[in-house]
Formats: C-alpha cells, sequence, structure tokens
C-alpha cells in the first residue's frame, strides 16, 4: 500500500521506504512530488479545470505550440488521456486517411509479434498476446501479426493493401526488444515505396526514456504518425496522437473527439514536464546514468548467469532476461522485500523503467539490493 511518493522514492503505509525502478510503469518521468508539477497544478487549479473541446483554452495551446515545436515532423496532435486512447486515434487516423484519398483497399494493419498498444478493443487488436485477448472476440478486424524484427517477412507481407504498420521501436510489454536503426529504416523505406503509413507507438519507449526526446530519433528515422502518454505526463493522465500535416490533414472537426482531451489541468502539468525533459543536459543526462546501469546490469549478469540470462534495453529502458528457471514473480517479490520496484514484463523479463531523473547514486542502490538477492538464490 503505497501512501507517498519524494524523488525516485516511494514509502508504505509502514514508513517503509522504496527505490522506485517502475515509475508506475514508466510513467513518473520526473519522478514523484516534483516541485515544478505541482506548481503547475496549482496555478491551474485556481484558474479552469475542464471547459471541454467546445473552447480554446490557454494551458491547451501553449502545451500544443510548445509540444509541436520539438516534434517535427509532426503539425498536429491530438490529446486524451490513455495510451490506448492514443492508439485507437492513430487506428482512427491511418483507416480515415486512405478512406479520404479514396484509397478504399487499404485495410491491412501489420503489427508486430509481442507487441502491445493498450486494453481497448481496436488497441487490443493489436497486440499480439492470445492471453490479453482471450474472451473479448470478436475483435477489430484487419490486423496481420508479422515476427520480430524479420525484414524478410515484412516484405513479403506488406502490399496494396497494406494501410499502415504500427509498431513500438523498442517493446516495452513484450520484453524491452529493440528494433535496430537498419530495421527501422528499411521499415520506413517500404512503407514510403508501398504507400503505407509508418505508425510508431512512443507510448513507453519515448518522451525522453532512451536518452532522445523520441526513440525513433535514435534511428534517424520519421514516422507519419505515433503515439505517446506515460511520461508526457508525469504521472497525470495524458496522452497524445501526433502526425504530419498531411496525415492529420483527414481529421477534420467532428471526426473524432473526447471529452477530456486537451484538459486544462493535465496540459499545464504536461508543459511543466515537457519544459524540463527539454531543458539543458536532461536528456543526455539519462543518456550517461542509463549506460552506466546497463554497465553495471551487464557485470552483474556475468556474476550470476544461472540467473540472468541478457540484459536488454536503451537508456532508461532496460530490462533483464532472466533465467527460465526463474520465477519473475518471486524474483521481484524479493527485490521489494529488501527496498527495490521493478516491474514484470512477459515472458521471463523484468522491466528497469525508473523516473527519468534518477541519478548514478541510485543506480548504485538498486545494483547492490540485486547483488543481495541474485546472491542467494537457487
Ligand atoms: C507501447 C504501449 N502502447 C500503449 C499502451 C497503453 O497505454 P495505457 O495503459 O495508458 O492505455 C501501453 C501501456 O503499457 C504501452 O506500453
Amino acid at each position: 500500500m503505497m501512501v507517498r511518493g519524494q524523488g525516485c522514492f516511494l514509502y508504505d503505509e509502514t514508513g517503509k521506504e522504496y527505490l522506485d525502478g517502475a515509475a508506475g510503469i514508466a510513467t513518473n518521468a520526473l519522478g514523484h512530488n516534483h516541485p515544478a508539477m505541482i506548481e503547475a497544478l496549482q496555478d491551474q487549479a485556481q484558474r479552469l479545470w475542464h471547459c471541454s473541446n467546445m473552447y480554446r483554452n490557454p494551458a491547451l495551446e501553449a502545451f500544443a505550440d510548445a509540444l509541436i515545436a520539438v516534434s517535427p515532423p509532426a503539425r498536429k496532435v491530438f490529446f486524451c488521456s490513455s495510451g490506448s486512447e492514443a492508439v485507437e486515434t492513430a487506428i482512427k487516423t491511418i483507416r480515415r486517411y486512405h478512406h479520404v484519398r479514396g484509397d478504399t483497399g487499404r485495410t491491412e494493419i501489420l503489427v508486430v509479434d509481442g507487441g502491445f498498444h493498450g486494453r481497448t478493443t481496436g488497441a487490443l487488436a493489436a497486440c499480439s498476446n492470445p492471453a490479453s485477448k482471450e474472451g473479448y472476440a470478436p475483435l477489430m478486424q484487419g490486423f496481420r501479426t508479422i515476427p520480430f524484427h524479420d525484414l524478410e517477412a515484412l516484405e513479403r507481407a506488406i502490399s496494396a493493401h497494406t494501410a499502415a504498420i504500427i509498431l513500438e521501436p523498442i517493446q516495452g510489454e513484450g520484453g524491452v526488444r529493440v528494433h535496430d536503426a537498419h530495421y527501422l529504416q528499411q521499415l520506413r523505406h517500404l512503407c514510403s515505396t508501398h504507400g503505407a503509413l509508418l505508425c510508431l507507438d512512443e507510448v513507453q519507449c519515448g518522451y525522453g526514456r532512451t536518452g532522445s526526446m523520441y526513440a525513433f530519433l535514435q534511428s534517424n528515422i520519421t514516422p507519419d504518425l505515433w503515439t505517446v502518454a506515460k511520461g508526457i505526463g508525469g504521472g497525470f493522465p495524458l496522452a497524445a496522437m501526433l502526425a504530419t500535416e498531411e496525415v492529420a490533414s483527414c481529421m477534420t472537426q467532428g471526426t473524432h473527439g473526447g471529452t477530456y482531451g486537451g484538459n486544462p489541468l493535465a496540459c499545464a502539468v504536461g508543459l511543466s514536464v515537457l519544459n524540463i525533459v527539454q531543458s539543458e543536459g536532461f536528456l543526455a543526462q539519462v543518456q550517461r546514468v542509463g549506460d552506466y546501469f546497463h554497465h553495471h546490469l551487464q557485470q552483474l549478469q556475468q556474476r550470476h548467469p544461472h540467473i540472468i540470462a541478457e540484459v536488454r534495453g536503451r537508456g532508461l529502458m532496460l530490462g533483464l532476461s532472466l533465467h527460465p528457471a526463474i520465477d519473475k514473480y518471486a524474483f521481484t517479490d524479493a527485490l521489494r522485500h529488501k527496498g527495490l520496484l521493478l516491474a514484470p514484463a512477459v515472458s521471463h523479463v523484468v522491466r528497469i523503467v525508473p523516473p527519468l531523473i534518477f541519478a548514478p547514486q541510485h543506480v548504485d542502490q538498486a545494483c547492490s539490493i540485486l547483488e543481495d538477492v541474485c546472491h542467494p538464490w537457487i
């Protein structure tokens, strides 16, 4: 029972302190109780909480302008409250884009094995994990799953019927699996030559988590549209879909919406997070601390290869792939007892997705708890 947070730490009802290596599943980008976020929220709370999208509001416009300024080639943004909603918006935009152009045969959306895009019915249809879909059939049609990181399979699957490809540059729930730059560049090329849209799901890997504003920037590609959530609100329910002018032009007034989209409280908090993520040196520090963490985890792996099979990830989106004999829940429970919070993913992977303000001393503390837990295991 967590009752309080401060910086990179959470406190339970007994007062016990935990180093937060999970950040509410890659969400509390600035940790807990950040003064700039509190100030932004309190200030906005005294002005205007909500007025719907029937009217303009300054918090929305300030945040939209600031986000677009750091998100080329996007020229338009749609705000909503969760990653799933952002993915639903992307699916609708993809469908409508081809519809408006009269390209009605383009109905198939390719998705990647192991991908996770949310739990609303459209987003769920784009996921590949059968367990999360069980009992909800029939889901939205028109999705086809291609194998992870397999360019030949992608070349075989893409056609004049492909409306888009949706994928995470780095899979989160799927076990911190990285699509490398070559794969993403080929993917971009194939989409462009076949007239399909490239939609990246940056809900978990984006917004500074890997040391650049968006993960795709490290592969020198740009998508046609993309989704963000989690870190964008730093813990306040906020998400967005960004798109180029051309793609967004199909979404005219009345074609999509939501009561809370562009909510002033959320946008005020979002702007306070963005200002810090964009401040000088912030992303470089995420990269440095991520590299330092990765290095120490690799050393840990070498000392305990019978427990940790592999270290994965980039920046502060890291994963430990455990040996199949190790139960990931028992492992994370043991860590929690010793004061470190991590987040299980699929199969044998445990995610390390701390606040982006993690410092080297937090890494040292996390590695020392990991060492303690690995030591007597088995
Ligand atoms: C890549 C990705 N897309 C979409 C979602 C769905 O986001 P939300 O849980 O905010 O609906 C998640 C959630 O974990 C995610 O990791």
